[in-house]
């Protein structure tokens, strides 16, 4: 077999056991574990605190509960369709490590704001409007510590709508307003470290 090929194969069974017993409808993770796991191993052992907007049935949480082992994860969602109860039961066997936070993500970033919340990691997934992206990486990014890690994704998705109904507008005013956020990967998704001020 070919080493792209072996790494392929080693990758889908290492998540047939990550998603094991769980029930999903989508899957808008599979494609990107293989490079999750390259860019993030570095940050394994440091991450504790991760915020997650946009969970849905709950895929990707289940991924960084797993990939980030002894992490707790704050997960932000509307958590307003019947894929809620597909959440509640994906994610129920992680206890106390996971936090729901149902609302819009605008209101949720306040609350969290308010707490003086910390976190090491940060994946954006909420909504794919350009503003409410915006605000979503502002607001998070005053939530992630010094050296911490920001992911956003679809940043090349649906490339002929207009701007306003596009994730890389906003990630781009967002890169540009914030030298401090060092990319560590662009592509379908935007990582940042984020550098100390
Ligand atoms: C693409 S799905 C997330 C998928 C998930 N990260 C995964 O990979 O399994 C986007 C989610 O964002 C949520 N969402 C959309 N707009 C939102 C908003 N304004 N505030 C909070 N969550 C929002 C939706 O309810 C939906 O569950």
């Amino acid at each position: 077999m070919q080493l792209r090929a072996r790494v392929v194969a080693l990758a889908q069974a290492r998540d047939a056991d990550v998603f094991a017993g769980k029930d999903f409808r989508h899957d808008w993770v599979g494609a990107r574990t293989i490079s999750w796991r390259m860019l993030f191993e570095d940050i394994r052992d440091t991450t504790s605190r991760v915020l997650e907007i946009g969970s849905h049935e709950g895929r990707s949480a289940v991924f960084w509960l797993e990939f980030f082992a002894g992490a707790h994860i704050t997960c932000v969602d509307l958590f307003s369709g019947d894929w809620t109860e597909r959440f509640d039961r994906n994610l129920a066997g992680y206890g106390a490590r996971v936090r729901k936070l149902a609302g819009t993500s605008i209101k949720s970033l306040g609350i969290l704001r308010e707490e003086k919340a910390v976190f090491d990691f940060i994946y954006v997934d909420g909504s794919h409007r350009r503003d409410d992206v915006m605000i979503d990486c502002l607001g998070a990014w005053r939530l992630l510590r010094d050296g911490g890690v920001m992911l956003m994704d679809d940043y090349t998705w649906m490339p002929n709508n207009p701007d306003a109904e596009r994730v890389a507008p906003a990630v781009d005013i967002f890169l540009a307003w914030h030298p401090e956020a060092e990319v560590i990967d662009k592509s379908h998704q935007v990582a940042v470290r984020k550098r100390p001020t």
